[in-house]
């Protein structure tokens, strides 16, 4: 690495940020590492609206040799900000990372390597006991202790007169359709409930809301296309709500699922009912949580096919006691675990006391029953994984009695679901 490069982190709530080269080069930069065009001045207000609600750091390396406007645009970029994560049993701080971007002039010289420690150790400064992001390729982030802790399904719902409900109680509740510009209120309620209740949701940026409300990221134009339906529930409120697209195919329609987030059961059989009566359209497509309760609310399953189930929120645990004390655990009972990390944040053993579904974790100088790396311990805190299954995966070690009290102690359900994409 050359003295050339200058690390530097952006003041987004300057008077002036928007004009600031270093703003503009660095919102170019992301926009080319994730390829897409490059920013309109409407766009680059709206990011700079959002990028300051969600109190984001936005950290660049800038290359003091380059000519000209390639000055101001960073080699490369990094950004994180702090939402809640809901663990199954509490609602956790969680350093999200995101923006990862090197240009392809500077890559495998060490500049993501040198953000990523430098970050986390911030993260561990500002005490927050737990990072996540999401991944565009499966084998970069393991090293710094990331592992997969929630997947997503992707489906092709065959909505023809093959798809039907069982019979299934209801609770008088409906769906309506409704507007994206006037909507945002209704939506930012079920999305809260939704955190609420699930476990793996995190609280969602602000970008979201601009989205929600009809504006294209991706296109940097109102949204035209986007359509809402909503679920109220018996009380009036809603608990749940599909955003959604309608693609001619030929003689039929595709109707694409963008966000589909609901507080309830019946909330989402509802929504997928809406979704089926949507007429001269016969297929569906979209995200789905991995384990769905659609699969058993079905007369013929086969209707609803799982195209793929690619992983999703990525969690590194930063500190031990802190996180293992935030989630749920399913047995009475003790054991000692030994954390390594190759970065050090999460090294040393804890000992875990669960009692009446939560636990006292403090570290030890006892014996470990069972070992494991911090990598392996993220993808086991959502409950994605069972311990069974990482210990024949050589990935847990231990005696069978211990692997089997750890797998008492921690496994259980609700399989968790993240559907925030950042
Ligand atoms: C992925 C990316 C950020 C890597 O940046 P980089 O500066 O080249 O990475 P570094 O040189 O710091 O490499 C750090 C480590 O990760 C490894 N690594 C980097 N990219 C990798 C990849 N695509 N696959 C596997 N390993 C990778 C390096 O080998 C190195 O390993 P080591 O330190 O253990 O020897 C960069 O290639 C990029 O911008 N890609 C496109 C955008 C993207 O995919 N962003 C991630 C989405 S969140």
């Amino acid at each position: 690495m050359t003295d050339d490069l200058r690390f530097e982190t952006l003041d987004l709530h300057a008077e002036g940020a928007s004009d600031d080269p270093r703003v503009r080069g660095w919102l170019d930069a992301i926009m080319r590492g994730f390829l897409q065009g490059r920013p309109t001045d409407a766009f680059r207000e709206k990011w700079l609206l959002v990028a300051r609600a969600d109190d984001a750091v936005n950290r660049g390396v800038w290359d003091a040799t380059a000519p000209g406007m390639a000055g101001a645009v960073p080699v490369a970029t990094f950004a994180h900000l702090t939402k809640t994560l809901n663990t199954g049993a509490a609602s956790v701080p969680a350093w999200m990372i995101t923006d990862v971007t090197v240009a392809p002039t500077h890559r495998r010289r060490g500049l993501m390597r040198r953000l990523m420690t430098e970050n986390l150790e911030a993260a561990v400064a500002a005490d927050v006991p737990l990072a996540v992001l999401t991944a565009s390729e499966g084998a970069i982030y393991q090293r710094f202790g990331f592992a997969p802790a929630t997947r997503e399904a992707r489906l092709r719902v065959d909505t023809s007169s093959r798809f039907r409900l069982r019979e299934r109680p209801h609770d008088g509740g409906r769906v309506v359709m409704a507007d994206p510009g006037s909507s945002w209120p209704a939506l930012a309620t079920v999305n809260a409930r939704h955190h609420e209740v699930t476990r793996g949701a995190l609280g969602r940026p602000a970008y979201y809301g601009e989205w929600l409300r009809g504006y294209d990221w991706e296109e940097q134009s109102e949204d035209r296309r986007l359509r809402l339906g909503v679920r109220l529930g018996p009380d009036g409120e809603p608990d749940g709500y599909v955003a959604y697209t309608v693609k001619e195919e030929g003689d039929s329609a595709e109707v694409k699922v963008h966000d589909f987030v609901t507080a309830t059961g019946t909330a989402h059989l509802d929504l997928w009912q809406f979704l089926a009566d949507i007429d001269l359209a016969e297929v569906v497509v979209g995200p789905a949580p991995a384990s769905d309760p659609l699969v058993h609310a079905l007369v013929d399953h086969r209707v609803r096919r799982v195209t793929s189930v690619p992983d999703h929120l990525w969690v590194r645990i930063l500190d031990v006691p802190r996180s293992l004390e935030a989630r749920p655990w399913f047995a009475d009972g003790t054991l000692v675990l030994e954390v390594s990390d190759p970065l050090g944040h999460a090294d040393g053993a804890v000992r875990v006391t669960a009692s009446g579904g939560r636990a006292s974790v403090v570290p030890t100088a006892d014996e470990p029953d069972v070992t494991l790396d911090v990598e392996t311990l993220g993808a086991l805190y959502l409950g994605d994984v069972a311990v069974d299954l990482m210990a024949r995966a050589g990935r847990v070690a231990g005696t069978d009695e211990a692997l089997g009290r750890f797998a008492a102690l921690a496994d259980g359900s609700p399989s968790p679901h993240c559907n925030t994409h950042f």
